[in-house]
């Protein structure tokens, strides 16, 4: 198979470190276990986060396409977007953002800070839609309208999640699987949070063909287990089958939705005390709707045991930094 190609966004290999503090206020009662953190936030490009690996593949394409825009959808305060909003700058390309109001009770600095500041910086254009607006059918109407103007939209979908992007992270978990070899690490668990599953998948078709025996936790921030499942399932056959292989992994796929609490972008309790935890233990920020519910999940697999003392956890930062300034009223208690 010809490897797809793929453009230089991120500063690669991100870090990758223990975090024994985290792992100590974990032990006050017995043995806690190994705690490693896979640095993603560090990706650098315009602030980080997972989806630099991903448009990596994506803006790619769109270029060997022809494209002169980018058009992607997602929430009020994606990170996706905004690092896509930054891509096509990077390249001369416009964007055109689709934004979904589909985060109830939330105002003010939701919608002018953090991530919907940087969108303009960046020089986006936003077309808001309403909470409940079938988004990926207006994505379509929008990029038929586009090309009757002459224009050559490239359409990427949610969080970058079709098989191309996501394979971005089956790149990252070789990079992962490198370093912690380097390290003399052996990984029994990689907890991650699952949105619209790219991520996930690639990690997971990553530790397939690497025919390793660590589990990997997908935490949802927003549907069912059963949903989830079924999204991150077809990506890695998506992924696999890129590679003119038919592949899955379906009987490893785990997805816990025990963090999502009221809904995606609605803050819990315990997200909040796994930001501060981190925070306080590591200096380490984590963002309100991806990471600190993925921490959150991991805290409580430690607690209950289901990741033992004596095993090495690694958990995978995705990012989402300038979330945390969408919701200081959460933090300033
Ligand atoms: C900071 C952050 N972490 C995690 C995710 C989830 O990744 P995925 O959509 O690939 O499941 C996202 C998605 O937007 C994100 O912005």
């Amino acid at each position: 198979m010809t490897r797809p190609d793929t453009i230089r966004l991120a500063t690669l290999p991100t870090p990758f470190e223990p975090l024994p503090r985290l792992a100590q206020s974990l032990g006050r009662n017995g043995p806690a276990p190994s705690i490693w953190i896979k640095r993603d936030d560090c990706t650098g490009f315009a602030g980080g986060g997972n989806k630099a690996r991903k448009l990596e593949y994506l803006v790619a394409d769109a270029l060997k396409r022809g494209a002169d825009m980018l058009v992607t959808i997602g929430a009020i305060q994606s990170n996706h977007a905004r690092q896509t909003a930054a891509a096509a700058a990077r390249h001369g390309l416009g964007c055109l953002l689709l934004l979904t109001d589909s985060v109830a009770n939330r105002d003010g600095t939701y919608r002018t800070n953090g991530n919907q500041l940087l969108d303009r910086i960046f020089g986006a254009e936003i077309r808001l839609l309403a909470a409940g607006a079938d988004s990926s059918a207006i994505a379509e109407e929008t990029m038929a309208a586009l090309a009757a103007e002459g224009r050559k939209p490239y359409l990427i979908p949610v969080g970058g999640s079709n098989a191309l992007g996501s394979l971005a992270y089956r790149d990252a978990l070789r990079e992962l699987a490198t370093q912690a070899k380097n390290e003399g690490c052996r990984i029994d668990h990689i907890v991650v949070p699952t949105g619209s599953g790219g991520t996930h998948a690639g990690i997971l078709a990553g530790v397939e063909e690497a025919g390793l025996s660590c589990r990997v936790h997908g935490i949802s921030v927003s549907r069912s287990s059963e949903q989830a499942r079924a999204i991150v399932s077809d990506l890695v056959q998506g992924i696999f089958s890129l590679e003119g292989e038919q592949r899955n992994a379906t009987s490893r796929l785990d997805v816990d939705d025990s963090q999502v609490g009221p809904g995606y972008g609605q803050p819990t309790a315990a997200m909040v005390e796994a930001v501060e935890t981190v925070a306080r233990t590591e200096g380490i920020l984590l963002d309100p709707v991806y990471t600190g519910k993925a921490m959150a999940g991991l805290l409580s697999l430690v607690r209950t045991g289901a990741i033992g003392p004596g095993e090495t956890v690694v958990f995978w930062h995705t990012g989402g930094l300038p979330g945390l300034f969408a919701y200081p009223e959460v933090f300033l208690r």
